[in-house]
């Protein structure tokens, strides 16, 4: 295994000369871990029996009992090193390792894992750690250990190098366990997998065209990736979290069905990032296209948008059902023409926006919306065009720097045109200039919560 690993999972089990009470720490860590998995368990099954994500979970090739996709031709299997025992416990645990080489310069290359749907529940779950390692080889390397208490959990899975039509190479992690009653702590498989990019000769960024995983419950941490070049990258997981440090993706597309997405920084021309259940939290730097969108949770980001196109506009979508929106934006322009396009939406949550800075006379378009909540967005002075607030049981409030300078340095007087509609409405234009007034528009609805605009 690579010593590397920077991000390691908190209950993992670490091999280590243990006294006797470092061992019951150990063991009583575990079973907290294992009680997360239970949790898990249970969540996996909810999952896929209320939220009905895909689920790739049920095949069988009539020729293999194992779990291999049809798409695939399995090249080999990697063997699995001796088991070494790495704790004494109560059960001993055991660890064993297998290692696979993807090559780098591949057209695509993926990572999957599929087990045996059983009614046993949750057999195996793992953790893939991404970094990139001090290697200067055209190889993506695989790690695989395996932590098991009993032998024949091992003999129950399997790592294989795998194909797919055209330049496709991807690594498999099976699971063939079948038992129908009631799996206890001890009778499960935990899978830690790292994969380690190549570092280039003269340390220029590594090129990777295609990369995707596809795993179940694997939770998926990635190091500081920024001089990885993905053109596509694709983190997919039905059950468990994705963190990561720094990514640098072409088009980037970052989804799990059941649990939170973190992202320290991510720079993406295009990325959609979304989860069923959980928060989205990070910075993200695109110049495209962004899309962070989950159905129950929390989204607090930092957006830096960028754009030189006025015909063909930035766009920045934060969509939630339950949890509230809390983002400051920058937008940013390398010419005097420049379009953006926020929309913001939810059913029950507040939505807190502020536009920190847009260049002068960009063409922004934010739309914002809540059912049951507060709203409030605040836009820079360089901001103009018109503007629409309205809720249903509450009140409308517009603030305006009256002492704001001309941002162009022209020493203008900004206008704002404010009609206001009874205590729950109000629009109007906010401008530097007459063509100002339509520049851009802002509009912001709540059902039931006050609305605040400030610029
Ligand atoms: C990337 O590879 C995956 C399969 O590994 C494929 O489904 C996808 O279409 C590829 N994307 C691009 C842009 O080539
Ligand atoms: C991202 O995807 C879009 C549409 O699939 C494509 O037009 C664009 O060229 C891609 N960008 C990169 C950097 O690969
Ligand atoms: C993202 O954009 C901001 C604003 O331009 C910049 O300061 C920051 O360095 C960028 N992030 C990365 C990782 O390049
Ligand atoms: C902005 O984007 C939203 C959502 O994609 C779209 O419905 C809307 O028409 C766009 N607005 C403009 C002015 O392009
Ligand atoms: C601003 O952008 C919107 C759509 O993105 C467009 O409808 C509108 O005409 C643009 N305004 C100007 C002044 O170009």
């Amino acid at each position: 295994m690579d010593q590397k690993t920077p991000i390691q999972f908190e209950e993992l089990p670490v091999p280590a000369a243990c006294t006797a009470e470092c061992r019951r720490q150990k063991h009583s860590r575990k079973r907290r871990a294992f009680r997360a998995f239970g949790l898990s368990a249970l969540l996996l099954w909810l999952g896929a029996r209320y939220l009905r994500f895909a689920s790739p979970m049920v095949f069988r090739d009539p020729g293999s009992p194992w779990p291999f996709p049809s798409d695939v031709t399995v090249d080999h299997c990697a063997e699995w090193s001796d088991p070494v025992e790495t704790e004494g416990a109560e059960h001993s645990l055991y660890s064993a390792d297998a290692s696979l080489e993807l090559p780098a310069s591949a057209d695509a290359l993926f990572l999957i894992s599929r087990s045996l749907h059983h009614r046993g529940g949750v057999f195996s779950t793992g953790n893939v750690n991404y970094l990139q390692s001090d290697e200067v080889t055209d190889a993506v390397k695989v790690d695989i250990t395996a932590f098991f208490w009993r032998e024949e959990h091992l003999a129950a899975s399997k790592a294989c190098l795998l194909r797919r039509g055209g330049d496709q190479t991807g690594v498999g992690i099976f699971t063939n366990w079948d038992e129908k009653r009631r799996r206890e702590e001890h009778e499960r498989l935990r899978l830690e997998v790292t994969v380690a990019f190549p570092r280039t000769e003269d340390n220029s960024a590594l090129a990777i065209n295609n990369f995707s995983s596809d795993l179940e419950i694997f939770g998926q941490t990635l190091a500081d990736l920024s001089n990885v070049n993905f053109k596509t990258l694709s983190l997919k997981a039905a059950l468990s979290a994705i963190r990561a440090e720094s990514l640098f993706a072409g088009n980037a597309t970052i989804r799990t069905s059941i649990g939170p997405i973190r992202i320290q920084s991510l720079i993406g021309e295009t990325a959609v990032i979304g989860t069923s259940l959980g928060a989205i939290e990070g910075t993200f730097n695109s110049s495209k296209s962004l899309t962070l969108s989950t159905s129950n949770g929390a989204i607090i980001v930092e957006v830096n948008l960028f754009n030189n196109d006025e015909d063909d506009a930035a766009k920045l979508k934060l969509l939630t059902s339950n949890g509230r929106i809390e983002s400051r934006i920058n937008l940013e322009s390398e010419n005097s023409g420049s379009a953006f396009n926020i929309t913001a939406r939810t059913s029950h949550g507040p939505i807190d926006l502020e536009v920190v800075a847009a260049p002068l006379a960009s063409n922004v378009t934010l739309g914002a919306t809540t059912s049951l909540g507060s709203l409030s967005a605040k836009l820079p002075t360089t901001f103009e065009g018109m503007f629409d607030a309205s809720t249903s049981l509450s009140s409308v409030e517009v603030k305006f720097d009256e002492n704001a300078e001309d941002p162009s340095g022209k020493g203008r007087k900004r206008s704002l045109d404010h009609g206001k509609v009874g205590k729950a409405s109000s629009h109007g234009h906010v401008s530097w200039s007459e063509e100002g007034k339509t520049r851009g528009s802002v509009t912001a609805r709540s059902s039931l919560g006050p609305v605040s605009l400030e610029f």
